[in-house]
């Protein structure tokens, strides 16, 4: 009887230990809130400059060109919810100076009070064959990407400390997930956030601050656009495996995740997939969550061998028919 009663707290203990890192945060109140949008004059950033502000959010826009920042503060005042929201405009490089990006934080948090919410979300991309890509492109998109992300960050994570609150979120991207053809100079920096993310999140879960990591899929936006003038034949055929969102829908799903302060954040079903199939160590914020990666982690794999099949035989057809059209040159 004894016996029973003893294996009964340990199994109990043991239960709680194991669901202790599975309770949910407080969901964050946007209305009167200090949110800062990096990369908020264009796409996925712009677009959740614009959610937070129409739940009542102060917005601090951060990018280089004045003149688009000066454009998109004025999109976003059309959607005002009270005579009360600013939208504050910061041109920054976040990439290369962290003295800068901190003074401007600085002022921003002087006019608009301590940032709730920081999106990560400048970013840029290249890509192209490893052996095309520029040098210097790999180091700058890993100073955009990642050190961009890092900087501001950092300037602002003390004062989320001392108050026991706040959200930051990581813009990462399904090429942070697994690489793809013409990706290297580009899926390095976004797997980087992931790790960043990680360890970020085990220091701060006892200050009540939650991280979270989007991983938006090919969304229509300048960047995209600009992009895709100059992606190799092979990642075009990959990439059209699955379709292009619109950016307004990534950012809604990125700002419920960011209030909610879920770990991960993903759209549509093969984001679905890639979220269960990368979830390996990373924190869990609900119970649900983690039971739906332990019973479909095994099938998810099945199905992800069929898309790399998929992927690969893309590949080799790009090149047979690169040998091929290149020996009837030589022949002609
Ligand atoms: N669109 C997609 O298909 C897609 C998919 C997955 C992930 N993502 C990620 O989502 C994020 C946004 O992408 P997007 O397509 O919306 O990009 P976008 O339209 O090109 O916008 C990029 C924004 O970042 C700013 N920015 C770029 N470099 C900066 C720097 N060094 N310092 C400060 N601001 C900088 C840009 O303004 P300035 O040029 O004026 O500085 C602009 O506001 C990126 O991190 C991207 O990697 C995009
Ligand atoms: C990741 O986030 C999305 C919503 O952004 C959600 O639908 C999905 O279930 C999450 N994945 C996991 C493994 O929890």
């Amino acid at each position: 009887m004894l016996l029973l009663a003893a294996a009964f707290v340990v199994g109990f203990v043991l239960l709680l230990y194991m669901v202790s890192p599975l309770i949910s945060p407080k969901p964050l109140k946007l209305p009167g809130a200090h949110v800062v949008v990096t990369g908020g004059s264009s796409g996925i950033g712009k677009c959740i400059a614009i959610e937070c502000y129409k739940q009542g959010a102060f917005i601090t826009l951060i990018a280089r060109d004045e003149n688009k920042l000066l454009q998109t503060k004025k999109e976003i005042e059309k959607y005002s919810v009270n005579d009360k929201q600013v939208v504050l405009c910061i041109s920054v490089d976040v990439s290369k100076d962290y003295e800068q990006v901190e003074n401007v934080l600085k002022q921003a948090q002087e006019k608009l009070g301590p940032v709730d919410l920081l999106v990560n979300c400048a970013g840029t991309s290249v890509t192209g064959k490893f052996e095309a890509i520029e040098v210097n492109s790999f180091e700058r998109l890993m100073a955009v990407n990642y050190l961009g992300s890092v900087y501001p960050s950092r300037a602002v994570i003390s004062t989320m400390k001392e108050r026991r609150m706040g959200r930051i979120v990581f813009v990462s991207s399904q090429a942070g997930q697994l690489g793809l053809f013409g990706y290297t100079a580009y899926s390095p920096t976004k797997f980087a956030l992931r790790g960043l993310a990680e360890a970020l999140q085990m220091e701060v879960k006892p200050y009540n601050i939650y991280v979270t990591v989007a991983y938006p899929p090919d969304t229509d936006t300048p960047g995209f656009a600009e992009e895709s003038k100059t992606k190799p034949l092979e990642t075009k055929l990959i990439s059209e495996t699955s379709s292009v969102c619109q950016a307004e829908q990534v950012a809604r799903v990125i700002v419920k995740d960011a209030i909610q302060g879920n770990f991960n954040s993903s759209v549509g079903s093969d984001g679905y997939m890639l979220s269960i199939l990368t979830s390996g160590m990373s924190p869990v914020t609900s119970i649900t969550e983690g039971l739906q990666q332990v019973v479909c982690m095994g099938i998810f794999r099945i199905i992800g061998l069929f898309y790399l099949g998929s992927f690969d035989s893309i590949v080799r057809r790009c090149m047979m028919q690169r040998e091929k059209s290149e020996s009837t040159d030589k022949t002609e």
